[in-house]
């Protein structure tokens, strides 16, 4: 139920499995079944609603949506022809035009395949957002905190940018260049590298190295954000300082499991963490504390809550003044960055000052 005389925006999010293990938290039978079989069963699926999120509400507007499930893994997502692949994102969208949704939120790699929501929004009658906006901007923002946690001055900090040449690295290059004065862009293409770090340069006058060694860089970086578009984790154990700090944006993971198993001494955070306004009740369990969302479905929440029924991040082009607006709308609403994750739990200070204890004796040792 609405509050009376307010109007109820709506807003919808799509999602998909990001593996076949994924998969078999919803249908377990599906763990007996070898992957190529739950994969092949996937295509043969249509989107479908699959829950309905409640509750949220500002100062200024209260919103509801859906999940909207788009049936297909990471790994189908970038191996499937685009054309295949687009189709299914845009049946899904239709399924949010007929629940009545207003805006709709691409949520993971349905917003890596392709022109990134170009051709979604083309092909459909209600705008679309990558909600990339806002993950970067939490993304920057929680990164600063953590490294300020772990006692680095930013300024002075070697900073890395894992998949600076993907939409969303590189803008969180462009905003974290304005406060350092040594930072690494790293990626496979030096071509592209160059044109970001020209980018950066003119922009902001700082002369960014750029890097396709991504371990000899990582091994000399205190602060690093990763966010690549690999299926598999890029970052292992070895490759890292201790007392590092990572954020890592990606979905999947860039940073290997075996680096919260083996490095006590490094911070792995997750970017995009975001506490919602209200008493949502997102009605499905996507793995977060309940009330907190991924920053690319609060983007979503906040356009819907704002009426801002506009395709607000589309395509590759993110831009600084974008990601700034949509920061201060979202704090307008009462979105905020809910403390940090790492590795699918809470991290708090007094983990945080575990950290920095496990990075100090190796240093002492070595
Ligand atoms: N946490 C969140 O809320 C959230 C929100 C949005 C997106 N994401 C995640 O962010 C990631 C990137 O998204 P995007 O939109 O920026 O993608 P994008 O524009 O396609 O950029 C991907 C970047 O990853 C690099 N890359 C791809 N495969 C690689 C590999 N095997 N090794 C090293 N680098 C590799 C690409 O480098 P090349 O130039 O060499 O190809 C490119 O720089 C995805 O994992 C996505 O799911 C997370």
């Amino acid at each position: 139920m609405g509050v009376p005389g307010v109007t109820m925006e709506k807003f919808a999010f799509v999602f998909h499995p990001l593996d076949v293990a994924d998969v078999a938290r919803k249908y377990s039978f599906t763990r007996f079944l070898p992957p190529k079989v739950v994969e092949g069963a996937l295509k043969l699926m249509s989107p479908k609603k699959v829950s309905h999120i409640t509750g949220v509400r500002s100062a200024y507007a209260e919103a509801e949506g859906w999940f909207v499930s788009c049936p297909l893994t990471a790994r189908q997502i970038m191996s499937l022809p685009a054309e295949y692949v687009l189709k299914k994102v845009v049946q899904a969208g239709q399924v949010a035009e007929r629940l009545g949704a207003r805006i709709l939120g691409l949520g993971a790699f349905t917003k890596v395949v392709g022109d990134a929501g170009l051709s979604v929004a083309k092909a459909l009658n209600i705008p679309v957002t990558t909600g990339n906006s806002y993950t970067v901007a939490t993304a920057v923002e929680g990164t600063k905190e953590a490294a300020r946690l772990m006692g680095y001055d930013l300024a002075e900090a070697s900073v890395a940018i894992v998949g600076a040449t993907g939409a969303i690295g590189r803008v969180c290059a462009e905003l974290l260049s304005r406060e350092t004065r040594n930072m690494t862009l790293v990626g496979r293409d030096v071509p592209k590298l160059e044109l970001v770090a020209d980018r950066i340069l003119y922009k902001t006058g700082l002369a960014a190295r750029i890097s396709t060694d991504l371990k000899k860089t990582l091994t000399a970086a205190d602060i690093i954000i990763t966010v690549t578009s690999a299926v598999d984790a890029v970052i292992e154990p070895e490759y890292l300082k201790p007392g590092a700090v990572i954020c890592d944006v990606a979905r999947p993971r860039d940073v290997s499991r075996r680096v919260a198993e083996e490095r006590p001494d490094v911070l792995v955070i997750e970017g995009g963490v975001v506490a919602v306004p209200g008493d949502v009740n997102f009605n499905f369990n996507f793995g977060f504390p309940p009330k907190t969302a991924y920053a690319c479905m609060a983007e979503t929440m906040v356009l819907a809550l704002e009426r801002r029924y506009e395709s607000f991040t589309l395509g590759r082009e993110l831009t600084t003044e974008r990601v700034e607006e949509i920061a201060g709308l979202a704090r307008k609403h009462g979105f905020k960055l809910d403390g940090f994750r790492s590795f699918e739990r809470a991290f708090g200070e007094v983990e945080i000052e575990k950290v920095k204890e496990a990075a100090r004796k190796v240093l002492q040792k070595s």
